[in-house]
């Protein structure tokens, strides 16, 4: 089996270049900061505190959360309803890095997580994979770019959907996501002793994908 870790902060093209990846290599792209945010609408919607481990934990047992894959998109479920937009919401972005902190939750999720990849070749793209997840991935890539850069990309998204925010704004939930990730006590944002980094500030996507596959190629040597 083939097991690629992406690992990164929010905003730094992981998902855009694991699919595309995956796409090339002809194996199935896997985005773990979904399961995160499935969980957070769920907490959500049963009126639970994200912030309270207390809160969400008898939750987990109650959640029928499903990974399916049609092409090269994954789709996730939560019992029979596909939320893959609905987990797209900002708020459920804001919650779904307040419940990935709570190690019940981060427990919870790594029993799917490794099921997944030793049913298929993959690649792989959240903020552990590579340090916590699959620790033996053949394969371990930190995808980063500057805080600015993230910001700036993020906002062309935003104003492509046609949501209007400012530069700083977006910049500060960067830095806030980017805190809440590094600074968390279970499986903190951090790049793995044997990953290699690979900065996309000053790359197109174009370029960043050929790097990105070049690595991959040569088994994760630079
Ligand atoms: O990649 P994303 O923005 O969709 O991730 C949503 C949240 O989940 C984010 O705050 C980080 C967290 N996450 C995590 O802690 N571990 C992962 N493997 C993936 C995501």
């Amino acid at each position: 089996m083939l097991a690629v870790a992406v690992d990164g902060p929010a905003g730094a093209g992981k998902s855009s270049l694991a699919r595309a990846a995956a796409h090339s290599l002809g194996c199935l792209y896997i985005d773990t900061g979904a399961l995160y945010r499935a969980v957070a609408l769920y907490a959500l919607r049963q009126s639970a505190d994200p912030c309270s481990a207390a809160a969400v934990e008898p939750l987990l047992a109650g959640i029928a959360l499903a990974l399916r894959h049609n092409g090269g998109t994954q789709q996730v479920f939560l019992g029979d309803e596909d939320v893959s937009e609905e987990i797209r919401r900002p708020e459920v972005s804001a919650a779904a890095s307040k419940v990935a902190a709570h190690p019940c939750v981060r427990t919870f999720l790594l029993g799917l997580q490794r099921r997944l990849a030793s049913e298929q070749d993959v690649i792989m793209d959240g903020r552990d994979i590579g340090t916590v997840v699959l620790p033996d991935a053949q394969v371990k890539i930190f995808l980063t770019a500057s805080p600015e850069e993230r910001a700036r990309r993020r906002m062309l998204e935003l104003q492509e959907k046609g949501t209007s925010v400012s530069f700083e704004q977006v910049l500060a939930e960067i830095h806030n996501r980017d805190y809440q990730d590094t600074y968390r006590a279970a499986a903190p944002l951090r790049q793995a002793d044997d990953a290699i980094l690979l900065d996309t500030s000053a790359l197109t996507f174009e370029e960043a994908l050929a790097q990105l596959l070049h690595l991959i190629r040569q088994g994760g040597q630079p």
